[in-house]
Order: C-alpha cells, then structure tokens, then sequence
C-alpha cells in the first residue's frame, strides 16, 4: 500500500465509485491506495507527461487500472467513469481541464486545487455541481479538498451567504467554524495587517477575512496564535 499524505487522505476517504479517473495521476499512489482499500473497481490514471505517465502504469501493474497518456479529460470518453478527481494542481488548470470537456464530467467530482480555489468554486456553481463536503487538509499548508455531486438548481450550500467570502473561503469552511479554519483566518488577517501596501487581492482578502470574522464576533487584533504550522 502506497504512503498517501493527510491531503491525498483526506481526498481518498471523499471517493467511492466503481470506475474512478484520476487526471494529472503522477505517482499513481491515489488509485493504487483506492484499488486496494476496496473503495474503487477499477481505475483510470490521467497523466500529459512521459515519465509521470509510466510511473502511474508502474504502479497499477496487477490492479485493475490503466494509465492514459493525454491531456485532461481527452484520456476518458463521455460515459466511461462514475468518479473523477483532479489534486495537486492550480484552480486555473483545474477549470481549463473541465471546460475542454464538460460533456466528460461524470457526477461525482473531487477537487483537490493548490491555489485559486475560488476558481473552482465558481465554476463549479456555474455549471451544475454542488458542494456536498469541504476539507482543511493540513500539511505544513491547508489544502483545500472540494467534494462535488451533479445537481439541478442553485447550491444550497451558498445559502445566506456572501457570494464573495464563500468563494474565497468556502461556505461549508465558513458555516463550519472549525477552529483549525478560524486559527488560518486571524493568522492571515494579523500578517496582512502587518504589511504597509496591499495589492488588489490582498486588499480584497484582508476584507473578506475581516468580514468572516466580524461575523463571528472575533477581534484578530486580540488573538495570539500559538500554532506557526503556516506562514503565508
Ligand atoms: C503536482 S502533480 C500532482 C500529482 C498528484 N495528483 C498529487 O496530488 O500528488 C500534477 C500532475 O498533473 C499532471 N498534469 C498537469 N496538467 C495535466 C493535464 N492537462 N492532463 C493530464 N495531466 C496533467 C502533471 O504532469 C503532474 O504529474
């Protein structure tokens, strides 16, 4: 059984499926560990690279799983898998894989973006999937791991929200309140209150952070945190 970190963990225990497709596979370990945990029947490795490709075909030698070479969503047809998942990767990538073959996209979806998360959030409203579970994978980092089912209508889960902050932050993080999440939100707010210039973005978090915590009725000024897991 292959080492998954507590990301790849985290993102394993969101998957059940009879024929799951892992796109950008690189080591493989994913759907090797899914193979053999009994949570998949079959697998399907994704990979545009030469050497990650043969490294994912390695690792699902003897299991039931093959590995594709080819870009994003062209390595499976229409109909093939019931579960896909994407890790490891920007938001932006994420959304370019989904929109060069939405008709590709089976129901169930797992995301596991690196960065720009809210890009994936809104392409996920814009496009029929809601949000049914989020994660705070914690691996010297938070990983943000986005659980996705098909579905008709709006999102229940940006319901009485603010649009924005659910995008950057998540609605379930938000509702949620885990003090993992709080902690990650005083911190960033206390190291942008530490800068003398923000950029746009930075400006626009700084707000939305301040907005979340207000809500909460959090003063940031007045925490210390004692846990330095993350410096952004
Ligand atoms: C940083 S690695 C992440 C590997 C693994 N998914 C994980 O989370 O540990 C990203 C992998 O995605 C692959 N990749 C990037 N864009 C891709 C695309 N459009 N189609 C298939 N694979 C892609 C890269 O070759 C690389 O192996």
């Amino acid at each position: 059984m292959p080492h998954l970190d507590i990301r790849l963990k985290t993102v394993a225990k969101q998957i059940q499926a009879d024929c799951h497709a892992d796109i950008g596979s690189d080591h493989g370990n994913l759907l090797v560990a899914l193979l053999k945990t009994g949570r998949i029947k079959s697998a399907i490795a994704v990979e545009n690279k030469r050497l990650p490709f043969e490294n994912s075909q390695k690792a699902l030698k003897g299991l039931r799983g093959e590995a594709r070479l080819a870009d994003g969503l062209n390595g499976i047809a229409a109909g093939e898998v019931d579960s896909l998942s994407i890790c490891g990767m920007g938001g932006r990538s994420m959304v370019t894989i989904m929109e060069s073959h939405p008709d590709r996209i089976p129901s169930r979806v797992v995301l596991q973006p690196n960065r720009d998360e809210d890009r994936v959030r809104r392409w996920a409203m814009q496009n029929g999937f809601h949000l049914v579970e989020e994660h705070l994978a914690w691996n010297r980092r938070p990983y943000t791991v986005l659980t996705y089912r098909s579905a008709s209508g709006t999102d229940p889960a940006y319901d009485e929200m603010d649009d924005e902050a659910a995008f950057m932050f998540g609605p379930i993080n938000i509702r949620r309140r885990e003090p993992a999440f709080v902690d990650q939100l005083i911190r960033e707010h206390q190291y942008l209150c530490r800068l003398t210039r923000l950029n746009d973005s930075s400006h626009k978090r700084f707000a939305l952070i301040a907005s979340i915590l207000d809500q909460y009725k959090i003063d940031a000024s007045r925490h210390s945190i004692s846990d330095s897991k993350w410096d952004p």
